[in-house]
């Protein structure tokens, strides 16, 4: 089994929309797959409930008030299930302030649904906060969607340094599984040039060789509580995101 985090720091750059396709199509291969959502935003959650958001979520299993196996629910997408944010995750830093070994909570939290699923996705905040180091240290891999901006790639910088240090100290067996790149339009700019540079000489053979095109197809499949994977399949991008996942289920 594999745990798996899709994170960047940079907001809005695709880890809730791949989170979404990647579960899907990980769902349709026949494995069990559980998402859990860090993020307050509670953007995955609201997909994956279809509109009707439970009560209690991942916080409540983190500040040790419920166990973790009641806390998965059944979503509306084949093999996947999920286990929802809200946001009372901004409050976990002040919740959690004097507990001992707090980088390594959600790990202890996961341990008992561990063997039930194939795949543990984690869709993080768009923070290097205590929840995505919590994250970074109960995976077995980390995958980064991105952009071609200076900001998107000073954030896979940060997160590369703050992940080699959860490796050393916290977590030897956190590996990076791969960046691509989310939303890509144009790639003859001078400035998504220079970024291409950039991304290549910070991640080299982390880049996959595949990218996630731009698409209304997205917004529109989330407005109805779907994903590309379900409601278009025959996409292009639905197409990308297969392959991506198919990279994900060889490199895990
Ligand atoms: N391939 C795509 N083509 C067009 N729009 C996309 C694509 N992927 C994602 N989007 C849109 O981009 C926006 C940001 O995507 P998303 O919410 O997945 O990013 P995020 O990194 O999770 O954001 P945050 O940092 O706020 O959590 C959303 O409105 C989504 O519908
Ligand atoms: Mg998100």
């Amino acid at each position: 089994m594999s745990v798996i985090s899709i994170i960047n720091s940079k907001g809005g750059v695709g880890k809730t929309s791949s989170t979404l396709e990647i579960a899907s199509c990980l769902g349709l291969t026949g494995e069990r797959v559980l998402v859990v959502d860090l993020d307050g935003q509670a953007d995955c959650t609201k997909v994956l409930s279809k509109g009707k958001r439970p009560s209690n979520g991942i916080y409540d299993a983190l500040i040790g008030e419920e166990e973790i196996g009641s806390l998965a629910h059944r979503s509306g997408f084949e093999n996947v299930y999920y286990i929802a944010a809200d946001r009372r995750l901004g409050g976990f830093e002040a919740a959690i302030a004097n507990r001992l070994e707090r980088e390594m909570i959600l790990s202890e939290v996961i341990e008992p649904v561990r063997k039930m699923f194939k795949y543990i996705v984690f869709d993080c905040p768009p923070d290097m906060n205590m929840l995505t180091t919590n994250a970074l240290v109960a995976s077995d891999f980390y995958i980064c969607p991105c952009d071609l901006s200076r900001f998107s790639n000073e954030a896979i910088s940060a997160i590369k340094h703050h992940a080699d240090l959860i490796r050393k100290r916290l977590n030897p067996k956190l590996k990076c599984l791969g960046t691509f790149l989310v939303r890509v339009e144009k790639m003859n700019s001078f400035a998504s040039r220079l970024g291409m540079e950039g991304l290549k000489k910070l991640v080299g053979d982390d880049l996959f060789d595949i990218s996630i095109p731009a698409t209304s197809k997205i917004p529109e499949a989330h407005l109805k509580n779907s994903t590309l994977t379900h409601m278009f399949p025959d996409n292009k991008v639905a197409i990308a995101y297969r392959q991506i996942t198919q990279n994900i289920i060889e490199r895990s």
